[in-house]
């Protein structure tokens, strides 16, 4: 699939607050070794550089043009390498693993879970968060246009996204069989987007990008025009911008450094 990196990367504040809140639950001091998975343009993985100072920083992301835009903030310790999710290991232990809006396009990945708790050293943290907003109709919209008669045929199959997460209880049980002490909590974020098409201009960048993979450009034009009309109205523009509701789940588990004191 490809992705558009500045497409993505429209909405900067409210793709990077989620991110800022989940690390603000991450007690690791310091760190010597962290890891972004699915780390997108890499502007928040730099973030993560100046979080912790003493850290070789790590972004992975299967997109050759994710890892092209993250170029940008690479440096002696912050570097960037295409691979996929899973099945890249690291080369050592790692204090602090990172996946950001990155684990629900991951068929299996609340399995992979123990796996990245694995790599870590005592005291360190795993934290991810994945939207929980597939009933919103911003997907339930796409699914009924995908599935519709004009575009079945070519999108009822392939460009499906709603596979990704599960209950915010299932990440819990499995930090606690990986080991680690959860620490699990949905937000309800009410994004106000400026501008027109505001809702279409932000899953271009995400929930769109399995149909806008599949279609050619005159097919791309003639359904995004009839989403945007259907979006319109699953989300009208008011005088102060656009309310987008969105839901996450946010997941951080550590690894003791110590036994508990009984
Ligand atoms: C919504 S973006 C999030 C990017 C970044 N973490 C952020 O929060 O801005 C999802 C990213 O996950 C990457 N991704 C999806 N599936 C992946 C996989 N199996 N392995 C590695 N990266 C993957 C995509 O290429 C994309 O860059």
């Amino acid at each position: 699939m490809r992705w558009d990196p500045d497409v993505y990367n429209r909405y900067p504040d409210e793709r990077g607050r989620p991110f800022v809140e989940l690390l603000t639950r991450v007690r690791v001091d310091s760190a010597a070794a962290v890891v972004d998975l699915g780390c997108g343009p890499g502007n928040l993985t730099a973030m993560l550089a100046s979080r912790w100072p003493d850290a070789e920083v790590i972004g992975v992301d299967s997109s050759a043009e994710m890892v092209a835009a993250a170029g940008e903030y690479a440096s002696d310790r912050v570097r960037f390498f295409v691979g996929d999710i899973g099945d890249w290991q690291p080369d050592g232990p790692v204090d602090v693993v990172v996946a950001n809006a990155a684990l629900h396009w991951v068929p299996g990945h609340v399995d992979m879970l123990a796996t990245f708790a694995s790599w870590l050293r005592p005291g360190g943290a795993l934290a991810f968060q994945v939207p929980d907003n597939f009933s919103e109709p911003s997907h339930t919209l796409l699914q009924e246009l995908r599935e519709s008669p004009r575009w079945r045929d070519r999108l009822a199959a392939g460009a499906d996204r709603s596979a990704g997460v599960e209950r915010p209880a299932r990440y819990l049980e499995a930090l606690v069989a990986a080991g680690l002490d959860p620490d699990v909590w949905q937000t309800d974020y009410l994004h106000v987007l400026p501008g027109e098409d505001a809702v279409l201009n932000w899953v271009r960048g995400t929930a769109l990008r399995p149909v806008l993979t599949i279609l050619d450009a005159d097919e791309q034009a003639e359904f995004v025009s009839s989403y945007a009309e259907a979006l319109r109205a699953g989300y009208p523009k008011q005088e102060f911008g656009t309310v987008f509701p969105f839901r996450r789940t946010f997941a951080v588990g550590h690894l003791r450094s110590t036994d508990p004191v009984e």
